[in-house]
């Protein structure tokens, strides 16, 4: 290790995916040390003439910074890549920013402590093409002192950085529960993209009137959060039987041009549930309920 070469300037990248490259990218143009190490090393490549230099193994990875960032597709690969590493008692501030459910989230956390390893679960909530622009944001948890030690080598990658608290169980949670509005919103999207296309309506003149109508689901979804902690279901403004019969229009068009109904007929089953348990005078917030009982 040189003299200029201090603890806090040396990082590893392990995984390069869209968001791991991108990471190890701003890392370097920040003039960070970074090592890497992903398992189709092609990938490492255009890093390296950045300056990054390339690991053969997780294990060597792990054992040339102070921090390693791990960016893989799940938490079975991460505690897979780490065992391989025998990363028991290494140095290393450990830093996983793959996404997965809250119970591998802790899980995991558990399994790295028993390791002796210092650690934090996080999560991305930029895209990669963001990532280290301002606004770009992350969230981590774990150990308050590890995020602290951590945190000026996090600001690069993403300025908009939270610590949200101790549990990153519950950072895996909150992902979870935005890729949920987002998948859900997008695949909603598409299907209204699809279902205009079939009608003969050009899909780039739906854009606008789209955007505005998701803007109007965020206004209803804020009141659905309030109604959802207060345990009320509001039918004043829209009730479940009006959506019900919207939702029973939309298949039935879907049908009449042969397209998949996955999307609305997950959620017209959710409403006519709903209607079935004498709850269609009730608001769209009866949903949250309807959900919370497994329908
Ligand atoms: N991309 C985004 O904009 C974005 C935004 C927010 C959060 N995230 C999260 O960031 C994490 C990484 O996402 P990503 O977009 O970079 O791509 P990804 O496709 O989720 O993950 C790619 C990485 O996982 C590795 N991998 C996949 N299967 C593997 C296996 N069987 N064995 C070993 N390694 C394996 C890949 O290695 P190879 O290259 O060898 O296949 C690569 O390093 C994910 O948890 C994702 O949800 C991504």
């Amino acid at each position: 290790m040189s003299e200029a070469r201090t603890m806090t300037n040396t990082v590893t990248v392990i995984g390069l995916g869209p968001m791991g490259q991108a990471i190890a990218r701003v890392l370097l143009l920040a003039g960070r040390e970074v090592t890497v190490w992903n398992r189709t090393v092609e990938k490492a490549i255009h890093l390296e003439e950045l300056g990054a230099r390339i690991a053969a193994t997780p294990r060597e990875a792990i054992r040339q910074s102070e921090i390693v960032l791990i960016s893989v597709r799940g938490n079975d690969l991460v505690r897979r890549i780490l065992t391989d590493a025998e990363v028991a008692g290494t140095a290393a501030i450990l830093l996983n920013l793959s996404s997965d459910t809250p119970a591998s989230a802790r899980q995991l956390a558990a399994w790295v402590a028993d390791q002796g390893i210092r650690y934090l679960g996080g999560t991305m909530l930029t895209p990669s093409a963001l990532v280290g622009q301002s606004g770009s944001t992350a969230v981590l948890g774990g150990d308050r002192a590890v995020y602290e030690k951590a945190r000026s080598i996090l600001e690069i990658v993403a300025p908009e950085l939270s610590y949200f608290g101790d549990d990153p169980g519950a950072v895996a949670a909150l992902d979870l529960a935005l890729l949920d509005a987002f998948w859900t919103t997008v695949a909603g999207w598409s299907h209204a993209v699809a279902l205009g296309r079939a009608e003969g309506l050009n899909a780039n003149s739906l854009v606008e009137r789209l955007t505005s109508i998701v803007h109007l689901a965020a206004q209803v979804g804020t009141g659905i959060s309030h109604d959802a902690e207060a345990g009320k279901y509001p039918g004043e403004v829209s009730t479940i039987a009006s959506a019900h019969t919207t939702l029973r229009h939309l298949l039935q068009a879907s049908a009449d041009r042969a397209l998949d109904t996955g999307v609305p007929g997950a959620i017209e089953g959710l409403l006519r549930r709903a209607v079935d348990q004498s709850r269609g005078e009730d608001g769209p917030s009866r949903l949250v309920s309807m959900i919370e009982q497994g329908g």
